[in-house]
């Protein structure tokens, strides 16, 4: 595959819930790339989920169609990080990051564990974190094992829907750091679903905002400093949030 060739693309999507009157998803266009971050933003229930579990294969589309182009050989090409806690409590760390590979043991365990000690030090955990029990975390911790999770499988394509949203402030600007920085050294891609303006101005490569049915309004944000906080004083940065905010408002506000 060509570096330039998209990882995935969406043609004319369409899906609706049964007794539904109008589709939640209704012609939707997206094509991403590696490397890429792209956020979508918009009004609650507008149906920003519905499109990731799409994606996922979590439900069926109606019509149209949904294309990973993966590399020759990968199964497990996308990672999902659920809008809800999804570590299991009765689990250590250790155990809810193994848990696919105690379930089928025909899988490498030894390169996991290599994968996860890997993993655990780019997001600044101490593998001491291996032995706790979710509920021992804080919310921030539990979101690194989280997205840690997700990334046992080495997926291409990492799904997030509002992932960073119940943390604290100085939290929230670390992981996403913490994120760029992955999807960019490990040459990932990520659709990151979030109703936090700043942190689609920070993180994404393009945003959109979905109304309709469709990714609307496409906003490309290109920054050298992606990712970094200290992108947030610029001018640049500051013009790319009054254009989202100025378009989500037109849009909420009917
Ligand atoms: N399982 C379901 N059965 C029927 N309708 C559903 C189901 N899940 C979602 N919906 C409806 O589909 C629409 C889109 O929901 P979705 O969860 O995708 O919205 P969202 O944009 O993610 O919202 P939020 O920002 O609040 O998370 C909503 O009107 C919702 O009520
Ligand atoms: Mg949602």
């Amino acid at each position: 595959m060509s570096v330039s060739a998209p990882l995935l693309t969406i043609d004319n999507l369409c899906f609706d819930f049964d007794g539904q009157t109008e589709k939640t998803v209704n012609a939707l266009e997206l094509s991403v790339k590696k490397g890429e971050i792209v956020c979508i933003l918009g009004a609650s229930g507008c149906g920003k989920t519905t499109v990731l579990n799409l994606i996922a294969g979590l439900l069926k589309p109606k019509s149209g169609s949904i294309n990973m182009h993966a590399e020759a050989g990968k199964k497990n090409s996308i990672g999902y990080i659920f809008q809800s806690d999804p570590l299991f409590p009765w689990r250590t760390v250790e155990g809810n990051l193994m848990l696919a590979f105690d379930l089928n043991k025909s899988l490498d365990r030894n390169r996991a564990k290599e994968t996860m000690q890997q993993y655990l030090s780019m997001f600044h955990l101490n593998s001491q974190i291996l032995t706790k029990y979710p509920t021992q975390l804080s919310g921030g911790m539990r979101q690194r094992v989280s997205i840690i999770q997700s990334l046992m499988f080495d997926p291409e394509l990492l799904l997030l829907d509002e992932p960073f949203s119940a943390l604290d402030y100085y939290t929230k600007l670390s992981l996403e750091e913490e994120f760029c920085q992955l999807v960019k050294e490990k040459n990932k891609a990520a659709i990151l679903v979030t109703h936090d303006i700043e942190e689609a101005v920070s993180m994404g490569t393009r945003a959109f905002i979905m109304s309709g049915g469709k990714l609307a309004r496409e906003f490309h944000i290109k920054q050298e400093t992606q990712g970094l906080d200290n992108t947030r004083g610029t001018e640049e940065f500051a013009k790319h949030y009054r254009e989202i905010w100025s378009e989500l408002k037109t849009i909420i506000s009917g």
